[in-house]
């Protein structure tokens, strides 16, 4: 199937989400009603946990449904948000039914039949999928919004970054846990982790009030899978295998938004900060806030509730004559997912 095939229908689009009651699906929901999205059709989708819940969108109180292979007979668009594990099981079956799906999870991002977008920086990507399209990893999609302009016009080598990441990245659980445990120590009360930083993982760790380097599970070779994610996803969007990109990720006690402490080394010399600002002034879905006389830079408390990507307190490297430094912050459930 075709980019070009979806065509609008008169009455709208019968949209399945799968995942709906999550954190990711929770906003996917409120940008469909934000955007005005034409609905024709709404299919709300969870485990059998929370199946039979209401969910009111649009005015319309809708009953979430079990997912199951068969819930996407006359489906149009199918936005999966439920885990790696379910859209491998449940896509091909929406695929199957005629429905374009549009994967948040891991679980085709590397596939190379499967495109990996990000609009601002490779839309004419969406024009070759079958069926699927793979949306980045949240703390993926923030760096490359800010780089890609930059990489456009002056080459890009290397790329260096280190994450702030808020725990709504690890699902409404991760939040829960954070305000129960800062409840908790404010109380003097005892606490039991039991979430973070893997909920499969063999040993959990107080978030509220620390940080915490692991995101997802080890590799072997020392970088988590988050980490990997990065590095590997920055290539596959940008189009460029040979580009150097190293990260650490960390979890820190923030709900929402993630930060990003990113070193880029360009390919041309002689590129000022100013012309890194003015770049970045006019590129897609980017917001300059940059004026360290006057205390202004990106938080993620003031970006929650944004589409766009803030960048800010760039500076040219000391030592590097091609290094420039940037902090990149957006809202990992909005612009990281939904
Ligand atoms: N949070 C982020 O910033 C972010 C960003 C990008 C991508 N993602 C990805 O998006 C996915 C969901 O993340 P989240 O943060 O929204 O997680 P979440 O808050 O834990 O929500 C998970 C959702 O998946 C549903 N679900 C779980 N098991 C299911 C099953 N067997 N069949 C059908 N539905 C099932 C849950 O339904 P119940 O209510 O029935 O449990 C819930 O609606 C993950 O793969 C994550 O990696 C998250």
């Amino acid at each position: 199937m075709k980019g070009e095939q979806i065509k609008e229908q008169t009455k709208g689009f019968h949209v399945a989400v799968v995942g709906a009651t999550g954190a990711v699906g929770q906003q996917m929901i409120k940008t469909l009603e934000n955007r005005k999205f034409p609905i024709a059709q709404l299919s709300l989708l969870s485990s059998a946990r929370s199946a039979g819940k209401k969910i009111v969108v649009n005015g319309v109180e809708y009953t979430v449904q079990e997912a199951k292979p068969e819930s996407f007979k006359g489906v149009d668009i199918a936005l999966f948000s439920a885990g790696g594990s379910i859209s491998k099981e449940l896509a091909p079956h929406a695929v199957k039914h005629g429905a374009i799906v549009v994967d948040n999870t891991s679980a085709f991002r590397m596939d190379e039949n499967v495109p990996l977008v990000v609009p601002e920086v490779n839309e004419n990507d969406l024009l070759n999928h079958n069926g699927i399209i793979a949306n980045p990893n949240c703390s993926t999609i923030q760096m490359v919004v800010a780089l890609e302009p930059i990489r456009q016009q002056f080459g890009l080598n290397k790329v260096i970054v280190s994450t702030y990441q808020a725990v709504s990245g690890s699902g409404a659980v991760a939040v829960e846990e954070l305000t129960e445990q800062s409840k908790a120590i404010l109380n003097n009360e005892a606490f039991e982790p039991a979430i973070l930083p893997v909920k499969s993982d063999k040993k959990h760790y107080q978030i509220a009030f620390n940080a915490i380097p692991q995101i997802d599970v080890f590799q072997e070779n020392g970088f988590t899978y988050e980490e990997m994610k990065m590095i590997n996803e920055t290539k596959k969007i940008m189009h460029a295998p040979g580009l150097n990109v190293a990260a650490t990720c960390v979890r820190i006690p923030v709900a929402v938004g993630h930060s990003e402490s990113v070193f880029i080394e360009i390919d041309k010399e002689g590129v000022s900060v100013d012309e890194i600002k003015e770049l970045l002034k006019e590129a897609p879905g980017v917001v300059l806030q940059d004026d360290p006389a006057n205390q202004v830079y990106p938080m993620p408390a003031d970006c929650v509730g944004s589409n766009d990507v803030f960048v800010g307190r760039i500076r040219k490297d000391l030592d590097d004559t091609k290094g420039f430094h940037l902090w990149v912050v957006s809202d990992n459930l909005l612009k990281g997912a939904a």
